[in-house]
Formats: structure tokens, sequence, C-alpha cells
């Protein structure tokens, strides 16, 4: 297109994935329950609704937090004038505290390393603009959350090369995979400059275990890189085993006066972990001073509003409420997720086992036509406009092998989490009869077995 630059034209922001179609079509055809009963249920989102009632019984009982006020007094002029890119000192303080909180106060930080953005998102794409050039590359297991195509290539110019994983072993990172995707790298030309990853894992739901941050460690030292651990999910975690963090690992083989210790970066945000992907909080957590001057001049382009910062300073800061929301956020996810799990159980259809994140990795390879990703792609069109289920396929997260499904379990309210699984339920049941009887003039219409969901609902098990 003329007279725009190349960036705005180019397309490897990766909004045509299947992951931001799937929204899209949620978008034209939202379910809801009164005024929409038959529009698609969005299953995408990995968004935590499950503990709104927390937070706001804290705002009713802690009016003055929203309200401007400190110790009854307006600080209404202070907060609109503030526009120092170091942060409320009294907000970084409240948020290394409640990083410590979640992880079992095993590991402390220092609000004096901390960067704070406007979410994760901007935190990516910083630590990425301070650590690879154009044309570097940075290492991500696959597979891997659909965003990172945007957040840490589409503006940098830099390369993700993939670490390929396999179910055979749950999607673990190994050493041959890490030396592979190097390797890979070398022989495209591109200078390797890091890894990154998420844990718990975006898609997987499953933590990095202390086994795979060992390896990452050893790796990163040999070839002299660094290490981005996204822990975006790292309060969601809620069954054993518990959530190893970088930090703990590093402390544990006493790195913290290594070389390492200074190429490790964390990434952090509260928009999974308290649900408020709106608020834009993010921050990046690193050891290396000139990695944290140079992110905080970048922040000026991506900084979290005064009044937000305020607000939860005054929040974190009651560690009465932050156990208790931790705590009780933990156990409705678990509850949620084991919902879902044994929803799918029930068609048939199974999971990798996990123990955190708002979404389940879900094995439909049994519903393909065959084991290709023309045939994912022909099962998630199914899925989403005739089920109408929104879920996200693997290909979106450069998966490599076809048949997997990211399921969100956080973003809805249980009944809806029902009707999403009796519509699969009778999706599965339809596919499989059709299949037992190929000649059989049994056709699957939409329409017709969306209207009978309802009584479906009270029909004896057949
Ligand atoms: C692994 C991961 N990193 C970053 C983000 C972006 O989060 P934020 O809303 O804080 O920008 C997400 C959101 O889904 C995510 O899953």
């Amino acid at each position: 297109m003329k007279f725009l630059s190349k960036k705005a034209t180019c397309n490897s922001h990766g909004q045509d994935s299947s992951y931001f179609l799937g929204w899209q079509e949620y978008e034209k055809n939202p379910y809801d329950e009164v005024q929409n009963p038959e529009g698609i249920i969005q299953m995408g989102l990995a968004e935590n609704q499950l503990s709104f009632d927390l937070l706001e019984s804290w705002l009713s009982e802690n009016p003055d937090a929203a309200g401007f006020k400190k110790d009854g007094e307006s600080i209404f002029r202070e907060l609109a004038l503030f526009q120092d890119y170091h942060g409320l000192p009294a907000f970084k303080n409240a948020l290394v505290e409640f990083m410590a909180e979640i992880r079992g106060n095993k590991v402390s930080f220092s609000p004096d390393n901390l960067v704070l953005t406007a979410g994760a998102t901007s935190a990516n794409e910083t630590l990425i603009f301070c650590l690879a050039n154009p044309g570097e590359a940075i290492l991500v297991p696959t597979p891997y959350y659909p965003g990172f195509d945007r957040d840490l290539k589409w503006r940098t110019g830099v390369e993700i090369v993939p670490i390929h994983c396999s179910s055979s072993n749950g999607f673990q990172i190994t050493k041959p995979a890490l030396e592979e995707a190097y390797e890979h790298a070398r022989k495209r030309h591109l200078k390797v400059k890091g890894v990154l990853i998420t844990n718990p894992s975006n898609p997987l739901g499953t933590t990095v275990t202390r086994e795979e941050l060992n390896l990452l460690i050893n790796f990163i030292d040999a070839k002299g890189i660094h290490l981005i651990s996204d822990e975006i999910y790292s309060g969601t975690v809620f069954d054993s085993p518990g959530f190893v963090s970088i930090t703990e690992a590093l402390v544990d083989r006493n790195m913290q006066n290594s070389d390492v210790w200074d190429r490790v970066h964390i990434v952090y945000s509260l928009s999974k972990d308290l649900g408020l992907p709106g608020f834009r909080v993010g921050a990046i957590y690193s050891n290396n001073k000139t990695v944290v001057a140079a992110a905080t001049k970048m922040s000026s382009f991506g900084l979290i509003s005064s009044q937000t910062q305020y607000l939860l300073s005054v929040m974190l800061a009651d560690k009465e409420f932050t156990r208790n929301y931790i705590s009780t956020n933990q156990k409705r996810l678990k509850e949620r997720h084991d919902v879902l799990v044994l929803g799918l159980q029930d068609i048939g259809i199974s999971c990798l086992s996990s123990n955190g994140g708002l979404f389940c990795w879900v094995d439909m390879r049994h519903l393909l036509k065959s084991s290709t990703f023309e045939a994912e792609m022909e099962l998630w069109k199914k899925i989403v406009y005739e089920v109408k289920l929104n879920i996200s396929p693997g290909s979106s997260c450069h998966c490599t092998e076809p048949g997997w499904f990211r399921v969100c379990f956080a973003n809805m309210s249980e009944e809806t989490l029902n009707l999403a699984m009796q519509r699969l339920k009778f999706f599965v049941d339809s596919t499989t009869t059709h299949r037992r009887s190929p000649g059989s003039p049994k056709k699957m219409f939409l329409t017709k077995w969306v209207f009978r969901l309802s009584s479906y609902e009270h029909e004896p098990e057949r």
C-alpha cells in the first residue's frame, strides 16, 4: 500500500491466525443466555472471572482507594500530575511483595529491579527491544501463546525460532530440542540472543519442572544468552507439583553472583492472577541494571496510569486480602478445571494433565479425519460454526502435532461451561455415530441440534 510504512502494512502481527479469527467470529455472534442462547461461546480467551466478587467486596470496604483519597484527604491533584516513569514507590513495593507471596515467600524481590509496563504484552516487547537487534532470534518452546508473534516479532524485527516439544513427554523441554533449535537458527544465519518460556505454560497449563529449569539455566549459561521467564500465570497454580519460579531455581543453585543472574528476566502482570487485563498492569523484573535502566526509559511508551497504581498499591498492601484472594482463587480454578476435564472425559476426550493456568490443552486427535493441519482446521471450523464454541487450534500456537486445542474455562459461568460440554457431547456423539455407519443418512444440521440443547439436558443418557 502506498504512503504507509512497511511496519503498518506487513503481516507479521499475526492477526490472521485462527486464534484471532475465532475471536472475530465470536464478536459477530456472542452467546448470551437470554439474548442469544444459540451464539458462540467464547472459550478462546484466557480471562479469569472467577474471583471478581472478592475484588468487588474489597473495593466496597475500601472506597477511598478508588476515590482518589488517602487518610480521608483527596489526592486527586497529586495523581493527576504524577508522571514519573519510575512508578509510584508504594505500588512497586506492594507488587514485589505480592510476587513473593505467590512464590510462597521462598524468594524476595527488590522494587529497584522492577520496571512497570502497560501489561505483559508491553513487558515482553520492551525486553526484546533491550536484548536483541532486528534479525536476531529468540528461541521459544512450542506450543506457545499466539500473541508472541505480535509481541516479540512485529515491531522489534526479531525472529522466533521454535523449540519443538512433543506429546511423547507431555511437551516438556529437552536438551536435544534446545540444541536443535539453536542449530536451526544458526543454519538460518540468525544470532540467538535468548530463550523465552512461559511458566506456567500458555497453552499447556503446566508448570515448568525443576529439571527443565535447570536444563534451561545450563543452556543459557553455556551459550552466553538470556532467559525470559513469563510468569504471568504464576498465581494460578492450583495443584501439585507446585510452581517453581526461575528465581527459586537460581537461588537454590547459589547463582546470585554468576553471570547468569544478570541474564535472567521475569515478566509479570496482573491480567491473569487478579483478572485485571483491562487495567493494563505489567512488569519486568531483572537483576541487570542496564536492562532495568533501558526498559524504564522505554516504558514511557506504555505506562500504567497513576490512579490504577494508587488503587492497586492499597489493595496489594492489604496482606490479609491478598493471601485470601490467592488461595480462594486457586481453589476455584481447580474446581472449574475439574469440571472441564471430567466433562470432556465423559465425551471420550482427554486433556494433558495440568496444574495451572486458565485453560486445558485438549487432545482431539481422534476426531480428525486425518492427522494433518488441514483436518485440524476442518474440525476447528466445525466447532466454531456448528458447535458454536470458540476454542484455539494447536496450529495457532505453533504446535507441531495436529489435533490439539486450547480450551479456556475461567471466563464464563459454570452453567455456560456445562452448556459448552453438552454441545460438544452432542457433536462428538453425532460424529462418531455417523462414522460408525457411513451409509447412514443422518447428517448433522446445526439449527436442529442447537434448538434441542435445552431439552437434551433433561434427556436420559443414551
Ligand atoms: C503468556 C502470556 N504472556 C503475555 C500475555 C499478555 O498479557 P497482558 O494482558 O498483561 O498484556 C498473555 C495473555 O494472554 C499471555 O498468556
